[in-house]
């Protein structure tokens, strides 16, 4: 196997419904994570990149999270119907979808 150019890291954070900070897993990133597998396989990616699951990478209101490595590209509220678009722009012509980008104000000072 040839080493991924990139990195996917899908949070697949669970907590209990009433949690107040919510979860990944909540809003549905297992099945993100299950499309990426997908359309990876459709794409004809599986040898080019690798997708994992993660736990909380922090904005868990802003989720469901992916994060792309080694571009550094943080995507928020992310759906399954969103995945097809992160692989064809961003992984195959290097332009990350800017209308998913978490924004920097996230993370505060
Ligand atoms: S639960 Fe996914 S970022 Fe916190």
């Amino acid at each position: 196997m040839p080493k991924p150019t990139h990195h996917i890291l899908v949070c697949t954070q669970a907590r209990p419904p009433d949690h107040p900070r919510g979860s990944c897993s909540g809003n549905g990133s297992k099945e993100v994570f299950m499309r990426f597998m997908m359309e990876m396989a459709r794409l004809n990616l599986v040898f080019k990149l690798i997708v994992t699951e993660s736990s909380c990478m922090g904005p868990c209101a802003f989720g469901p999270t992916v994060v792309v490595y080694p571009d550094g590209v943080w995507y928020q509220k992310v759906t399954p119907n969103d995945v097809a678009e992160i692989l064809e722009q961003h992984i195959i012509k290097g332009q990350p979808v800017k209308r998913l980008l978490l924004p920097d104000a996230v993370w505060g000072p």
